[in-house]
């Protein structure tokens, strides 16, 4: 069944339940502040780095499920309720959470009081702001009492749900009138707060959990509403809350506006304390908090809060954001007669990009936000989705990932946001890190056509020492490869490849050991197929990009060492009905009929496809044909056939799943576009919008139940046939998968394809689809492309006009002179 539904036109996605089969979330926040905001108000914020700055507190994998959020409880009369639903699962005559783009509002009512929040976090400031509109609907006069609840996370998220013989004992806060202060460890090293606000004045407040709370009540049970009257508590170690009461008197018909703002604020070092300390002391500035604690500098929170200090400032910063993403999404949009797949692909796959290039891998609600930083691999692929969106910040995070890398051209696997340092967490030596860079940076330059980031001194390892320009990155990224082959001339797979899981070194027999970082059993003998296929699907664009910056030798050099790993594939890597996957560290065939189980891989049959590799010959066909054969299911196509059923030592994690999850035959998505656009190289537009289309959210949205993600993002996964939850999603937001299905229905299958010289134009489409457009802003115009399919044909381009002149070829020149461009193809043979 279905738990909401699309509004297009507002581009919002309208939950109509609140008991959502799984929490659907929404992210706020696009630049240094963040906030994850579910449809009951679950979910928590911080600054930068959900670890080292979170201001609120969440407990994951809790019961009930999404425990914590920015919380309301009102007392109408007697009825005690929250109107997000959650806490107190309130029963609601009305119930509506549009989640939109950065911003979510949820609407409520109870016995004729309507409430509605929306909350967002406004460009250039570090804040959540949650305006609240309470309206009488009813006949009489209502005395409401709001308690607005808030739960502070000591800083650091790991810490504070660890370290609780210190933690205990450390919280601190300050309340000024309608403002309350959390400056835990502010005393020491900190030079930041955070506060939690309101823009009317309150009739009392809490910062003391328990006091709130009452020790034994869960969120839903929240003695101090029940009581009608806050207690002014002040958090003395302890949990540091923030609550205010407010009381509100409305007339029959009479609505209130109130704008909380939960910000973060920074001092300078030596600015931190307030002149009027003594004041405090003596009581006389009304100062409530601890008496032996010094005041905080307010300055910053004075400014913020005096900028949202009333509806109509939230309401214009609530406008500006919808400018800047209506601005954002224009620049890539489609109309099509299949709206699931405009909808997606104009406006929530693009914005799924936008939030994997803040997130990362770090928050979501299967990322704890303090385990992962950024991937190597994860964020060169993630640029794949919104370098056309933003050019200038995929810039910037190109040359922070680059000097990351070791000067032999591997890499950290992961570095942290903050320092933007290369770290071991996850260790290195995973051999396919080094061919994204080369993927991200021909990404950028065919985006934007500008090859003076290859000029940027960037640093190896972060060793300002080492820096040599990016061209020379790539150079080492392609050679590493070159230089790290094995038995049979293909490269050798180290920790792992793309696939994390498949750990051909690491032979670990110790409950609870590391299968990335540990390693066992060096072999150099293990070797990986995907990573050729990558390496014949990156390589030819830096020999490109090489012959463009006049390197002609470089670029020979490096397309004789393309020629020479096809051919070792040919020889290698060809199992008779599909490509090989890999050689174990003894040599033995993994991806082959001769293998018990994992007979069959997606990842280099996929990529092989993608790379052209046996196209000529049938191979590629023969190995998508297998791949549907063996692999495919109505929700996609899964990793491996047959699932291990057993644990094997050499292969790794892979094999430590249960049949049907993650990497173990589960529907692993990211993989599954590699599949649609190998399919698009072969021609084959039915097939490929089949595979396109069997893990796009959008067309499951009345499969909720079994689905259970939100139905406008995809999944990382959605457990395989083998799987006894066949069909049911998991780990949504943060996936490669947004990046991916993006390239796959914009370049290959709606085929508007940024390429060095200009838009190539190659649609691989369904050959029901009779027509469609879209408008591609590109390197500093509008190309409005409309394409007429009424042949009736899965791919080729008869004509194509611009601005009513015949086009020569299939590639859109650059104009860059701001202007609409009017662009007809037609399709035909
Ligand atoms: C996760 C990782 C990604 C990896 C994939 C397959 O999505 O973030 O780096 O490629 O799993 O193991
Ligand atoms: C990838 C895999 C996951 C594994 C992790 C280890 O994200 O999807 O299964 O645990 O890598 O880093």
């Amino acid at each position: 069944m279905q738990y909401g539904y699309f509004d297009d036109e507002a581009r919002e996605y309208v939950i109509t339940r609140p008991d959502t089969p799984y929490p659907w979330i929404n992210y706020l926040g696009c630049d240094e502040f963040y906030g994850l905001f579910s449809n009951t108000s679950g979910g928590y914020c911080f600054y930068r780095d959900a670890r080292m700055l979170r201001l609120t507190r969440y407990r994951y994998n809790n019961v009930p499920a999404d425990a914590g959020g920015r919380y309301f409880y009102l007392r109408d009369g007697g009825d005690v309720w929250t109107p997000s639903w959650m806490p107190m699962k309130s029963a609601l005559d009305r119930y509506e959470c549009r989640h939109g783009m950065g911003y979510s509002k949820i609407s409520s009512s109870r016995n004729g009081l309507a409430f509605s929040q929306t909350s967002f976090v406004p460009l250039g400031d570090n804040c959540e702001i949650h305006k609240v509109i309470l309206t009488n609907e009813s006949k009489a006069q209502k005395n409401v009492d709001i308690f607005s609840f808030i739960e502070f996370c000591l800083w650091n998220a790991n810490d504070d749900m660890t370290n609780f013989q210190r933690n205990f004992s450390i919280g601190e806060v300050e309340v000024e009138g309608s403002r309350i202060y959390h400056k835990t460890e502010y005393r020491e090293r900190r030079n930041h707060f955070a506060v939690w606000a309101v823009n009317v004045p309150i009739n009392g407040f809490d910062t003391d959990r328990q006091s709130f709370l009452g020790l034994y009540n869960g969120f839903d049970q929240a003695k101090t509403p029940f009581e009608g009257k806050a207690n002014n508590s002040i958090a003395s170690g302890w949990a540091p809350i923030g609550s205010h009461h407010i009381k509100a008197v409305l007339a029959a018909g009479e609505s209130k506006t109130f704008v909380f703002v939960l910000g973060y604020c920074e001092n300078p070092a030596d600015q931190k304390w307030d002149a009027s300390f003594k004041d405090f002391i003596s009581g006389k500035s009304g100062n409530k908090g601890v008496i032996n604690s010094k005041v905080i500098n307010k300055t910053p929170a004075n400014a913020l809060l005096e900028k949202y200090k009333t509806a109509e400032a939230a309401d214009t910063a609530l406008a500006a954001l919808n400018v800047y993403w209506k601005n954002l999404l224009a620049r890539f949009t489609v109309d099509a007669e299949d709206k699931k797949m405009a909808r997606m692909a104009g406006v929530w796959n693009q914005y799924q990009c936008m939030v994997t290039f803040n997130m990362s891998r770090s928050a979501s609600y299967f990322e704890s936000g303090i385990g992962r930083g950024m991937g190597f691999r994860d964020s060169n692929q993630d640029l794949l989705g919104f370098v056309h969106l933003v050019p200038e910040r995929a810039r910037a995070r190109i040359l922070d990932i680059a000097a990351t890398q070791f000067p032999d051209g591997s890499a950290y696997h992961q570095y942290q946001p903050l320092t933007k340092r290369g770290n071991n967490d996850v260790g290195s030596g995973f051999n396919d890190d080094p061919l994204w860079l080369i993927c991200g940076v021909a990404a950028y330059i065919k985006e934007t056509g500008d090859y003076s980031i290859l000029d940027e001194k960037v640093p190896f390892d972060n060793n300002e020492a080492l820096a040599d320009t990016l061209f020379i990155h790539l150079k080492r990224s392609f050679y590493y490869t070159v230089t790290n082959k094995g038995p049979h001339g293909l490269p050798l797979i180290g920790r792992a490849d793309w696939n994390d899981c498949l750990n051909l070194n690491c032979f670990s027999s110790t409950p609870g050991e590391s299968f990335q970082t540990t390693a066992n059993f060096e072999s150099g003998i293990a070797e990986s197929v995907l990573i050729a296929a990558i390496f014949v699907f990156t390589g030819p664009d830096f020999a490109e990009i090489c012959r463009r910056t006049g390197r002609a030798d470089e670029a020979e050099s490096a397309e004789k060492e393309i020629a020479v790993m096809i051919e070792a594939v040919n020889q290698h890597g060809w199992d008779g009905d599909w490509f090989l996957r890999a050689y174990d560290a003894h040599g033995k065939k993994i991806g082959s009929r001769e293998c018990d189980d994992g007979k069959i891989f997606i990842e280099s049959n996929g990529f092989a496809a993608m790379a052209g590799i046996g196209a000529e010959d049938g191979r590629a066909q023969k190995a998508l044909d297998s791949v549907k054969e063996h692999l495919d299911t109505p929700y996609g196509i899964v990793l491996l056939q047959p699932a291990y059923k057993d644990y094997h030592l050499e292969l790794g994690e892979v094999s430590s799943y249960p049949p049907g999850y993650k990497e173990n035959a589960g529907i692993f998505c990211h993989n599954n576009p590699w599949v649609t656009i190998g399919e698009t190289v072969l021609g084959r537009g039915n097939r490929a919008f089949e595979t396109y289309k069997n893990i796009c959210p959008a067309y499951r949205e009345d499969d909720s139940d079994l689905r259970r993600m939100e139905p406008y993002v995809y999944a990382q996964m959605v457990a395989g046939k083998d799987a006894p939850h066949f069909g049911e999603a998991k780990n949504s937001w943060l996936t490669g998968t947004a990046a991916w299905t993006f390239v796959s229905i914009s370049q290959y299958i709606l085929g508007v394809r940024p390429v060095y010289d200009g838009l190539l134009i190659d649609p691989c489409i369904p050959s029901t689809m009779k027509n469609y457009t879209v408008m591609r802003h590109f390197r500093g115009a509008d190309y409005h492309i409309t394409v007429d399919n009424s042949a009736g044909i899965e791919k080729g381009v008869k004509s194509i006009t611009v601005d009513g002149n015949a086009l020569d070829g299939d590639v859109l020149p650059v104009f860059g002179d701001g202007k609409k461009h009017e662009v007809i193809v037609k399709m035909g043979v």
